[in-house]
């Protein structure tokens, strides 16, 4: 696919970004095991919530879906169906990881598998607190793999490294579970789960550090309204900073603490952004962003900003290539284990446009301020890397080439017409 875009002045606009790709999906699950119809506005319908949706029907759960619009005939904790076929994730670690957490408690047993990126996702991370709880799968590190449906126990269990795919996987695990699940973070990830399940009525609190599930009898439907993703609200906020004269709003994105790692990174390189209109929509806290051209400056980040930012740190590096200074990024390995080697990509990808990005074990460090010129580069088929792209290629003298833009499609149907109307 070729998309041809150039800007000659600023970026100005005021506009939604779509739905909240996590609690997109967390809104099908939790409709499809509760009792009831769950109605979901602001719904994401990218092609990895829609793999959800496919899943899920799949095991008998009526799903209606006009637009961004969901509605879902829930069939209780106890109803899903054997599915006749292999369930099929497409590229969506989030469906992979926390469906399997329902399934692993299901009286059938199932096979799951997903795209050629999926296949490489670590699965060992999510088998072994399940199988602690009584789980079993086939003998597999990564899908395609078999579930093999269990009566499971409660556990307590520390998290080794902060996911919140992880931790939402034992959490759907528990509702099946007999006794008390405790889960212990090393640092907060998203909290989603924890916030929908508790809406849904499951037995859910914080307890000094750890979250506590114990199970109930049913989980009730709920209407959900899904707030604009900041993960996609970023790539504007970074757009409308680095280029001269910009200045976008987007109006109702989620600012879940536990997500506005970027907002906090951008804020201390110097970047003019103004959070406004504050309120709470189902339980989430949601507000409007507004962000200036900016003169930035390097900064570093580590520790415990990193899990609120996870999915920003790709966008965040095209951003660093317009302050000045140094600007180094730590103990962010877990990007070599999402839809590509986001480390290796952005240092490989934004080098072909001129940039001088190193990576590290951990991290990346950039250094600003030196002048990108367009060139060929490659998605590799990973959405965050092909919009972190397109943005650093905004201030890039001559024209760039994504190839493989069309996976934008994942969670941004219609980035590249947003960014052209702005
Ligand atoms: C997600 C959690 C994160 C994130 C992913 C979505 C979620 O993964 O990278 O895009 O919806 O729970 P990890 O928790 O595995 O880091």
């Amino acid at each position: 696919m070729t998309q041809t875009l150039s800007y000659r002045q600023g970026l100005k606009g005021v506009f939604k970004v779509p739905g909240d790709k996590s609690i997109s999906h967390r809104a099908v699950m939790l409709g499809a095991i509760s009792v009831g119809e769950t109605v979901i506005s602001g719904f994401l319908p990218g092609e990895d919530c829609l793999s959800t949706i496919n899943c899920f029907e799949a095991m008998g759960i009526k799903a209606e879906r006009s637009g961004t619009s969901v509605r879902i005939e829930g069939n209780g904790l106890h109803g899903l169906k054997k599915p006749e076929k292999t369930l099929d994730v497409g590229n969506s670690g989030t469906t992979l990881r926390l469906m399997t957490g329902i399934l692993a408690g299901q009286p059938f047993n199932c096979r799951v598998t997903g795209d050629s990126s999926i296949q490489k996702r670590p699965m060992k991370r999510v088998f072994e607190p399940l199988g602690m709880m009584g789980a079993k799968f086939s003998d597999a590190s990564s899908a395609p793999f078999e579930v093999y449906g269990q009566k499971l126990t409660g556990i307590e269990y520390a998290l080794p490294v902060p996911s919140a795919q992880v931790k939402s996987a034992i959490l759907l695990a528990s509702l099946f579970a007999q006794g008390e699940t405790a889960i212990e973070e090393p640092v907060p990830s998203r909290n989603h789960t924890e916030i929908m399940l508790g809406a849904f009525g499951a037995d859910i609190q914080k307890k000094g550090g750890k979250i506590i599930s114990r199970p109930v009898s049913e989980l009730k439907a709920q209407n959900i309204a899904v707030p604009g993703d900041i993960s996609s609200a970023a790539f504007f906020m970074a757009a409308a900073l680095i280029t001269p004269g910009s200045k976008v709003t987007i109006e109702g994105v989620g600012v879940n603490p536990t997500r506005t790692g970027l907002v906090d990174a951008l804020l201390e390189m110097g970047g003019r952004i103004e959070i406004s209109n504050s309120r709470s929509v189902g339980g989430e806290p949601v507000a409007d962003l507004t962000a200036c051209h900016s003169r930035l400056k390097g900064i570093s980040i580590s520790g415990g900003i990193l899990p609120r930012m996870i999915d920003e740190v790709p966008i965040f590096a095209a951003v660093a290539l317009f302050a000045e200074g140094r600007t180094s990024i730590s103990d962010a390995g877990e990007l070599k284990f999402k839809e590509s080697n986001r480390l290796n990509a952005m240092a490989v990808e934004l080098g072909k446009l001129g940039a001088h990005v190193i990576e590290t074990d951990d991290g990346l460090i950039i250094d600003g301020g030196f002048p990108l010129h367009g060139a060929p580069t490659d998605s590799r088929d990973d959405h965050r890397v092909a919009m972190s792209l397109a943005i650093a290629s905004i201030m890039a003298s001559g024209s760039t080439v994504i190839n493989g833009s069309e996976c934008v499609d994942i969670s941004y149907p219609g980035f590249f017409e947003q960014l052209a109307s702005l």
